[in-house]
């Protein structure tokens, strides 16, 4: 099988290239949550979301790469910066596509409430999908069941029963994590007849999915639809800690499928699976913004010479190595 790695042109092993790389970009990730930082609870979506998409496409700029953006703010006459198809960084270096959400929940960051990260993952060129900014039906699974266990085509009922089956548990042990939406409704009926327990969240599918992969979270299946760019970024996620992933494009309209087809999608009803949105090795990077299971928020201290200090808390994941890091670092609120 061939290689792949993040990066190409260097003479250092594979897994140092992209943990090299990786430090550079998770501080992508922690300057953009903390230039939330004044936001938070603020009740401004937007100006948290517009303090992170800044920060985040500073600090992206001073990287050395040739990168591209493939997941981003929106298409180009919608979204200013860090649009689908922006150039990133400083040219010279290794060419990798990058998938971001500068703010991810960013109704979660205004109201102070758990789970907002600033998420990012990057891969070779070519490695992500180009998820159009539409909805996605979503299923998954943490990491050690065989691939059919769970289907999208099945009903909540059929995944959570099988589900169940393959854990060795009754169907009552089984937790599914859904988005609270009426459009869930019949979602969340289908769960609780047969048995199961709905853990509800009200945004952050994709702290939602990952959960799937940590027993911690006692959540075992995730359903239901979210945004499909936060699809691609889930699964590049479970692509470094395992787990299984499907999702199906929702259009509710001709501009949505005509969106699609600009990134080059025509077959609408395809059932994708985790490899079809992340083909290549990634690596995934959130720095959380709000605290949450996942990760911490940023902290402001004061120390008793009168300076101010951040701390923030990141998550690194390489897909290659399987390698899953929780960063923490501190520096002073105003950069020298
Ligand atoms: P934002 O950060 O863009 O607000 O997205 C938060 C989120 O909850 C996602 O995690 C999820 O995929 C999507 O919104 C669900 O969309 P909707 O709020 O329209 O149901």
């Amino acid at each position: 099988m061939q290689e792949t790695s993040v990066l190409t042109k260097d003479s250092q092993p594979a897994a140092i290239r992209d943990f090299d790389l990786s430090l550079d970009i998770v501080r992508v990730a922690e300057e953009a949550a903390i230039a939330c930082y004044a936001e938070i609870g603020g009740g401004d979506e937007k100006a948290a979301d517009q303090a992170a998409v800044d920060a985040m496409r500073t600090a992206l700029n001073a990287i050395d790469m040739d990168g591209r953006i493939v997941i981003g703010e929106g298409e180009r006459d919608e979204a200013p910066m860090l649009y689908i198809g922006e150039k990133v960084g400083t040219g010279k270096g290794p060419a990798i596509d990058i998938a971001l959400d500068p703010l991810e929940g960013t109704t979660l960051a205004a109201k102070a409430m758990a789970n907002a990260l600033a998420v990012i993952a990057f891969a070779p060129r070519g490695g992500m999908l180009h998820a159009p900014d539409t909805y996605m039906d979503k299923l998954a699974i943490g990491p050690g069941y065989p691939q059919g266990v769970v289907d999208l085509d099945w009903s909540p009922e059929e995944n959570v029963r099988s589900l169940a089956k393959a854990k060795g548990v009754d169907v009552s042990e089984i937790v599914a994590c859904v988005l609270d939406r009426p459009r869930h409704d019949s979602i969340i009926t289908s769960l609780r007849k047969a048995g199961a327990r709905v853990h509800l969240i009200t945004d952050g599918d994709v702290a939602g999915v990952i959960h799937t992969a940590q027993p911690e979270t006692g959540i075992d299946i995730y359903l239901g639809q979210g945004g499909a760019p936060e699809g691609v970024l889930a699964c590049a996620a479970l692509k470094c800690v395992g787990g299984q992933f499907q999702g199906r494009l929702v259009f509710r309209n001709a501009d949505e499928k005509r969106r699609a087809e600009s990134l080059g999608l025509s077959d609408f009803d395809r059932k994708y699976m985790l490899d079809d949105l992340v083909s290549s090795d990634a690596v995934f990077i959130a720095t959380g913004v709000t605290h949450g299971a996942l990760l911490r928020g940023v902290q402001k201290e004061t120390s008793a010479r009168g300076e101010v200090f951040v701390t923030t808390e990141s998550l690194v994941m390489i897909s290659k190595t399987h390698t899953v890091r929780k960063l923490s670092m501190r520096r002073p609120l105003v950069k020298s």
